[in-house]
């Protein structure tokens, strides 16, 4: 069988005294599209973390492609797509584009810039700073900086916030081609519809642990909404 594309074995994360997950088991196969669901404080963000090899987890074990998520190889096989732009506003699109494709010793450079811009439609503001970039254009600037070395496993982080209707499609549209082109993704997102149209897989977050892994196919996002997203109880609160 294929080595996994991730693999999580009893992670457990602390901050502290503040629990955020708690012996997480997670295989995800090469190719899979999976939707990490859970409401505010779930520890949706700190999981993308530890996968990304941002932050250790506490303990337990992670694997990406069978080695550890800080190994060299796996670094150029990553896209994290959060709200962390790492872009530099005194560059221009295209500057910041080349800098990190250089990075990154992307091969055909060039037609790659070319390729991405027209893919998140910002090609006519290619020579523009990108300090003077509004917020859904700079966000769009980022989707294209994380796919541009063709990487394998994509973590993005609620990354429909603050992009238009038209932005929301084309990242869709993107990431079904990115699906298509057989990438890992894992997205977390409070949209259930959008993770609906995009995944097959998904999971829920609830009280550090995962609550739920199921199929989207099999399962009305009404449902998920009404069992897991309604109000905690005033109990649970205090
Ligand atoms: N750097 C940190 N220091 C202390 N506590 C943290 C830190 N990062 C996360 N936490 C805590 O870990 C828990 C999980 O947070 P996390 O950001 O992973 O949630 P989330 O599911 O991404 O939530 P949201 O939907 O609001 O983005 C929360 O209780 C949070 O306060
Ligand atoms: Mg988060």
């Amino acid at each position: 069988m294929a080595v996994p594309a991730l693999h999580l074995e009893k992670v457990s994360k602390d901050f502290g005294r503040i629990i955020a997950l708690r012996n997480i088991d997670l295989k995800v196969e090469p190719g899979e599209f999976l939707s990490i669901l859970g409401r505010n404080g779930a520890g949706k963000t700190t999981l993308l973390n530890i996968i990304s090899g941002v932050s250790r987890p506490s303990s337990g074990s992670v694997q990406l492609f069978g080695t550890d998520p800080g190994d060299r190889e796996n670094k150029a096989k990553l896209a994290v797509i959060s709200h962390e732009m790492f872009l530099y506003g005194n560059l221009t699109a295209l500057e910041n584009l080349e800098y990190y494709g250089r990075m990154y010793s992307v091969n055909d450079l060039e037609q790659r810039i070319k390729t991405v811009l027209h893919e998140v439609e910002l090609t006519h503001r290619r020579f523009d700073l990108v300090a003077a970039f509004s917020r859904g254009m700079t966000q769009r600037l980022t989707i294209a900086r994380a796919i541009l070395h063709q990487p394998s496993l994509l973590l993005l982080d609620e990354p429909f916030t603050g992009l238009d209707q038209q932005a929301i499609g084309m990242l869709i549209d993107l990431l079904k081609s990115q699906k298509e082109l057989g990438r890992t993704i894992l997205l977390t997102t409070h949209d259930l519809h959008t993770a609906k149209v995009l995944s097959e897989r998904y999971i829920i977050l609830e009280k550090h642990q995962i609550m739920q892994d199921g199929l989207m196919t099999e399962t009305n996002p009404d449902e998920i909404r009404k069992k897991y997203f309604s109000p905690l109880e005033k109990a649970e609160m205090s």
